[in-house]
């Protein structure tokens, strides 16, 4: 195996508390299409994922379902392994931290961590967050800064503690000459920021008699691991690492790994304590860490067990498909972003992407091919200056979809591909085979299929990373297996020229719809609704009737609002006092559920009141302390009895996405 074609990829591994929901199908589906675009490429591609099993959450669920851990743990893990069979996740390893290759590589590590004196003991005091398991700086709990409070305890234990402090220099220096490290760039900075305060050390052990649940430190049975320090070591285990093992070690082909795709909660562990432990192991960091955002509900709330606003996935599968299912995941949002998901939100992508722009075209050219030209690839007749269009269309598609995957950018991808499909599509309306036919002008008709044709198996080469059973179907259709579709994808990375893949006269079949358009809701769906209305916190949003159906051969308009205003002049401009603040307080609004009234230190010797529409996004405690972006001399206005002065700048609609951040002091002007 050529080391510049061994790629690693790896998902967090989850918690063993509960079932999956959308937010770790999300990770798992994004590592799987990647990795599944690499063996495409012919690339040998080694993808982990698991479950995280120690530790205190995953201790209690056990204890409330009255099972030891491992039991509870045993039954549970089934259930993970069950999802991502069914969303056709094609791991090479499902590692459990119960595994014992992998206990066995966290209590080495830790043996020589402790030997080399990286690892002390020392008596510590202070708060601790049960729902976290981390320990939580006097300092937070003063200005108020943990989201959850109720779970804060004051512990005085003895402990081992882990030398991260001694890092930080090398840690930063290394951030700074990779930029590729930390991705998206906002989460570099993020981390950057933490980093510019002082590091302290991290606690890595729990006393047995407190928390039983764990791998025992080799060094003192009476404690045992602190589930992230034994979890991160997940990464090592699944390349088949062992510290001792004779050089040279077969793991050192998956190490580092390419991409560690995490969710942003959990980037400081990841940026910070794992690329901490490896350098005090001496090993190189991963290439990049990329976190992702959240999938909120409608409102703008993450989704979590612990909200009880989770969305069933399986139920999408079950009722839209796999294919589809992943692909909305991949298409809806910017890996990176934050997305609100709503059903209704799913069904109309559904509907105008896959029904109407790609499974309608593959049902045209199959259908005319079968109707008009007895179910053959026709010959290619002559080029016009559509038919160049088109192919030149489909190189960009394939570099577009090449470079949208790559970069982890998967809805970029799609849409790159997706503009050839709708081209596809206005061909037919514009050649008008059904016309061609008619008037008896075969050549020409063949010319007009056998370009859709070779489209929808270009299609069906890129897209399996996606959708892979969906395009097994397709290209079957064609007469290829899903092996000649990923020569397909080698041979056109290589240069070969696009369009051209097809055999004339091999048959074609024409077979079911590959996504059959969705006139309503399933009822399975809608019915949820119902149940739910009784239950505000945890509603999705009512589904509206679905907007009237598109005929089959329009284009969808694009969702996406139009965002352009007329131009201003920079003396319109100039009219805006907009200022930095800093949030001193914040509370709800006692007469709206929207609203949140702050005050905001804006320079000015009393803090302004500002009433905002955000309670959607922010808790009022989220965001006291916070550095944003005040419009100062927006006129007054009494907001639901409060009066307003001043308006934070934020993202998004009328759902708030994020407020707009400046690292400045209060009153400093922004333009
Ligand atoms: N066990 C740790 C990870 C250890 S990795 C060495 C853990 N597990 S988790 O099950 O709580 O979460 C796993 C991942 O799911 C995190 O990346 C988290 O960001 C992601 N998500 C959980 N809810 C999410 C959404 N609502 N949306 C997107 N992803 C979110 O943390």
């Amino acid at each position: 195996m050529s080391a510049e074609h061994s790629f690693y990829i790896t998902t967090p591994i989850y918690y063993l508390n509960g079932l999956p929901h959308i937010g770790h199908a999300y990770t798992t589906i994004a590592a799987d299409a990647i990795a599944r675009w690499r063996r495409a490429k012919g690339h040998s591609v080694r993808f982990l994922t698991g479950t995280d099993e120690h530790g205190q959450k995953v201790m209690e669920s056990a204890r409330a379902r009255g099972l030891e851990p491992q039991a509870h743990c045993d039954e549970i893990v089934e259930h993970w392994k069950a999802a991502w069979n069914k969303l056709d996740i094609q791991y090479d390893r499902f590692i459990r931290t119960t595994d014992d290759d992998h206990r066995a590589v966290v209590q080495r590590v830790l043996q020589k961590l402790w030997d080399a004196d990286l690892i002390y003991r020392a008596d510590y005091q202070g708060w601790y967050s049960v729902t976290d398991e981390t320990f939580v700086t006097e300092k937070d709990v003063r200005e108020g800064k943990h989201p959850d409070p109720d779970s804060l305890q004051q512990i005085t234990e003895t402990n081992y503690f882990f030398r991260m402090s001694r890092y930080q220099d090398a840690l930063l220096a290394h951030i700074e000459a990779n930029p590729a490290f930390l991705q998206p760039a906002s989460r570099r900075n993020e981390v950057l920021g933490f980093l510019r305060q002082p590091l302290e050390d991290l606690c890595i052990s729990r006393p047995r008699s407190r928390m039983g649940w764990g791998i025992a430190l080799p060094f003192d049975e009476d404690f045992v691991t602190y589930v992230w320090f034994d979890a991160l070591l997940n990464y090592l285990t699944g390349t088949g690492y062992h510290p001792d093992a004779e050089e040279p070690a077969a793991w050192r082909a998956w190490w580092p790994a390419d991409f560690h795709l995490i969710g942003k909660d959990i980037l400081t562990t990841h940026a910070v304590y794992w690329s901490t432990m490896l350098l005090a192991m001496g090993l190189p960091l991963p290439r990049t860490l990329f976190a992702h955002g959240w999938w909120t509900s409608v409102d703008g709330e993450k989704i979590s067990k612990s909200k009880g606003n989770a969305i069933d996935v399986m139920l999408l599968v079950d009722e839209f498909g796999v294919d589809a299912t992943r692909y909305f995941f991949l298409r809806e949002i910017a890996f990176g972003a934050d997305g609100g998901f709503s059903y209704e939100g799913f069904f109309n992508r559904y509907n105008a992407d896959l029904a109407n722009d790609f499974g309608n075209l593959v049902h045209r050219a199959l259908s005319m091919t079968s109707k008009w030209l007895g179910g053959v690839v026709p010959p290619m007749g002559q080029i016009g200056e559509a038919e160049a269009a088109l192919v030149e269309l489909a190189g960009a598609a394939i570099v577009g979809f090449d470079e949208g995957v790559e970069a982890l950018q998967f809805h970029r991808a799609l849409d790159c591909l997706w503009d050839l499909v709708r081209a596809g599509n206005k061909y037919i309306d514009s050649t008008e085979p059904w016309r061609l036919n008619r008037e008896g002008r075969t050549a020409e008709l063949g010319t007009a299929m056998r370009m859709t044709l070779e489209i929808c198996a270009l299609a069906g080469a890129l897209l399996p990373a996606v959708m892979p059973e969906r395009s097994a179907a397709l290209l079957a259709s064609l007469g290829l297996t899903p092996a000649q579709g990923a020569e397909l994808v080698t041979r056109l990375l290589g240069g070969a020229a696009p369009l051209a893949a097809l055999t004339e006269g091999a048959p074609v079949v024409l077979g079911e719809q590959l996504f059959p358009r969705h006139r309503e809701m399933p009822a399975r769906i809608a019915a949820l609704f119902e149940v739910t209305s009784a239950a505000p916190a945890a509603a999705p949003k009512p589904v509206k009737t679905p907007k009237p159906e598109k005929k089959p051969m329009d284009t969808p308009e694009e969702k996406v609002e139009d965002p352009t205003k007329p131009l201003i002049t920079y003396d319109d401009f100039a009219k805006l006092d907009l200022r930095a603040g800093t949030v001193r307080t914040s509370e709800k609004h006692p007469k709206a559920d929207r609203l949140l009234v702050l005050t905001v230190d804006v320079g000015e010797p009393e803090p302004r009141t500002i009433v905002a529409g955000i309670a959607n996004r922010y808790a009022p405690e989220e965001l006291v302390g916070r550095q944003v972006v005040v419009v100062c001399n927006l006129k007054p206005a009494k907001l639901r009895g409060i009066v307003s002065q001043g308006m934070l700048l934020a993202a998004g609609g009328q759902d708030v996405v994020d407020l707009v951040h400046v690292g400045a002091d209060p009153g400093v002007i922004v333009r």
